[in-house]
């Protein structure tokens, strides 16, 4: 495993605004209970990285528990297959993406489609913060404060017809800006996809920003989705087009193995990937490292209250 460790220069000052941001974010640890686990990130290193702020608003629902996971590790540990497949590539090359201009086009079956900028996106809905779990397929888990809105504001923007049941998310392909569409281990471009309902699910969160600041360029800017109770690789990243359907979608994984990825991909001790139990999950950056213990991994991520009725009689081994 690879880090990148940012130099800081003597020059490096902390812009005012994002202190403000963090100090905002401390008071409101302090209010909540991650106390301790703020210090590794309130570091001069993770001030410089990216410094563009985003004022969201800490939603006291979604304050976890579990202590943060350090922004060192949430910025240079990533999937993001379009920039390579190394844990450590996507914040090595992921530099290549232009995230201005762009454009998100929502179309299919909706009354009104439309073509929107990212910076009229950005202004939709007020930007909250959440605390979210993230357990990725692979066995290590992640908490990190996203900064976003529930994609539900700009669905019911777009006034879906009757005849709308899935909801398609499509990411950017681009050979001149992302390296890794050389490889043809994914039929591109990334898709994902989600019933209706998940989709309007409060807890789906349109992402543009984590800490409080701008998504970095490796964690899927200008605009991801988060599905804290779905494996990590549900969440597509640098989104450009949502398409709603009548048919379920095909996602980029199910297409690379059915047997191993299905389209639902609900957080399931119970239920193993052909290749590995789901039980255990990691804790990356726990600062005993190697040595830290493994935690159980719970029923739909530990958001069971908030979505475990829209599965209410469906057969999740059958339902992978
Ligand atoms: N989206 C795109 N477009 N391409 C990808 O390779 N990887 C997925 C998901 N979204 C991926 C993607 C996987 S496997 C995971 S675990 C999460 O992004 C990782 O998000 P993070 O790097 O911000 O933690």
């Amino acid at each position: 495993m690879r880090f990148i460790d940012k130099t800081i220069l003597p020059g490096d000052i902390t812009p005012q605004a994002v202190f403000e941001n963090r100090r905002n974010l401390i008071k409101a640890a302090a209010a909540g209970s991650f106390g301790m686990a703020l210090a590794p990130w309130f570091s001069r290193e993770a001030l410089a990285a990216n410094p563009e702020k985003l004022s969201a608003v800490l939603n006291q629902a979604y304050a976890s528990k579990d202590g943060l996971t350090p922004y060192k590790y949430v910025t240079t540990y990533n999937n993001f297959y379009e920039f390579g497949t190394d844990k450590a590539d996507p914040a090595e090359y992921a530099h290549t993406l232009q995230t201005r201009p762009w454009t998100i086009s929502i179309e299919g079956l909706v009354k009104k489609p439309v073509t929107l900028d990212i910076d009229a996106l950005l202004k939709l809905a007020p930007m909250e913060e959440r605390i979210y779990r993230m357990r990725c397929v692979e066995g290590w888990s992640m908490v990190i404060p996203w900064d976003g809105y529930s994609l539900s504001k700009l669905i019911n923007q777009v006034e879906p017809l009757g005849s709308a049941k899935y909801v398609e998310f499509i990411s950017l392909a681009d050979k001149v800006q992302m390296p890794g569409l050389k490889s043809k281990i994914i039929d591109w471009p990334y898709r994902e996809g989600l019933r209706m309902d998940e989709a309007m699910n409060p807890l789906t969160l349109l992402t543009f920003g984590l800490y409080g600041e701008v998504l970095p360029k490796q964690n899927g800017a200008p605009v991801r989705i988060v599905l804290p109770w779905k494996y990590g690789f549900k969440s597509a990243k640098s989104i450009v087009k949502i398409r709603f359907t009548e048919e379920m979608p095909k996602t980029s994984w199910s297409q690379f193995d059915a047997r191993e990825y299905g389209f639902y991909s609900n957080v399931n001790p119970q239920v193993d990937h052909p290749r590995w139990s789901q039980a255990m999950e990691r804790r990356i950056g726990d600062p005993k490292g190697v040595f830290a213990p493994k935690i159980k991994t719970q029923m739909f991520n530990g958001y069971a209250e908030q979505v475990a009725s829209m599965y209410a009689g469906m057969d999740l081994k059958k339902f992978y």
